[in-house]
């Protein structure tokens, strides 16, 4: 089953990709540590994504780690010439699953020799620098340094494109006199709208903003207004909530992230939903109530 997204397209590095696409991180194990229950079933739903029609895989070899790069490749390789993997480098887990920088040049080679081994590639597509001043969201702190090593890897031609992730205002347009960013990967969804004022200025460069948790994370999305809204459309409240994302601003490309083929179904079906101006007038009110 292919499925046509009414939403559009978006440019992403040299590419257009369609602006719903999936996020990777949900197919290893608990806590996003460890290998899947069920790879087999992990492989099942990267398939299913590619036959609905997704362009777009977000994905890195800390998810595991090395878990889902290698479901990746296992399930998808070799790659159809349309589709777009991005990645990210910048962090690593301990044998606890803790996330701790991996910020110093030897990591950041290692984590693009890795990612492609991992992916089976020659070339990543693009690769997002995770900034881990504070795991937890942005925090000032210079990326010059690892940028610098990253802009040189995109130098010899293993990199095509540049993207930030858990990053503030002050540091993309630092990460600008550097390299050319393409898209930047940080928190938003209904109830957590802190880049909304970044969210537009990207919009005006024509920079992709790729919302990570569009569903919550590991906090669900839970609002009465929210599930009001949905069975009025006869929507499911997760549908809804990427829709809202959509119809927020032209450049987000949304990666909602899971590991069943059913939901991935419905959040592509999101793309088919134009919210009506009074249910976008209720939602916009549950972020300014958070
Ligand atoms: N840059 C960063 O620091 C960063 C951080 C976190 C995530 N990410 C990226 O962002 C992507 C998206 O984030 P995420 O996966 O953590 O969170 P998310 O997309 O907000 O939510 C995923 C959760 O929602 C559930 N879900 C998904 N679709 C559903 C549906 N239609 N109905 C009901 N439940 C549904 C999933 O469970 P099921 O598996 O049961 O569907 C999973 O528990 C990740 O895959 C990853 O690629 C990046």
């Amino acid at each position: 089953m292919h499925t046509t997204q009414d939403c559009g397209t978006f440019q992403l590095g040299d590419r257009r990709v369609k602006r719903i696409g999936y996020g990777a991180m949900q197919l290893a194990g608990p806590g996003v540590f460890g290998p899947p229950r069920d790879p087999g079933a992990a492989r099942a739903v990267l398939r299913a994504a590619l036959e609905a029609g997704v362009d777009h895989i977000d994905t890195s070899d800390f998810y595991g780690p090395y878990v889902t790069n290698r479901l990746i490749r296992e399930a998808l390789h070799p790659y159809p010439s349309d589709l777009t993997i991005v990645t990210k480098i910048g962090a690593r887990r301990d044998g606890q699953g803790a996330w701790l920088p991996a910020f110093s040049r030897p990591e950041l080679i290692e984590a693009v020799h890795s990612n492609l081994r991992n992916l089976g590639l020659d070339v990543l597509d693009v690769v997002n620098l995770r900034s881990m001043f504070d795991v937890h969201g942005p925090a000032e702190g210079s990326l010059e340094e690892p940028l610098t090593v990253l802009a040189g890897l995109r130098e010899q031609g293993l990199v095509r494109h540049i993207g930030l992730s858990n990053v503030t205002p002050a540091q993309i347009s630092d990460a600008q006199k550097i390299v050319p960013i393409v898209c930047v990967q940080n928190q938003y969804n209904l109830v957590h709208r802190d880049d909304d004022a970044l969210v537009d200025q990207l919009a005006r460069q024509g920079i992709a903003y790729v919302p990570f948790f569009p569903l919550g994370g590991f906090t669900p999305l839970q609002s009465d207004a929210l599930a009001t809204v949905a069975a009025r459309l006869v929507s499911t409240p997760e549908q809804v909530a990427l829709a809202w994302l959509l119809q927020r601003s032209p450049n987000f490309l949304l990666i909602p992230g899971t590991s069943s083929v059913k939901h991935l179904h419905e959040n592509l079906g999101a793309g088919r939903l134009v919210l009506p101006d009074e249910a976008l007038a209720v939602l916009d009110r549950i972020g300014t109530q958070a």
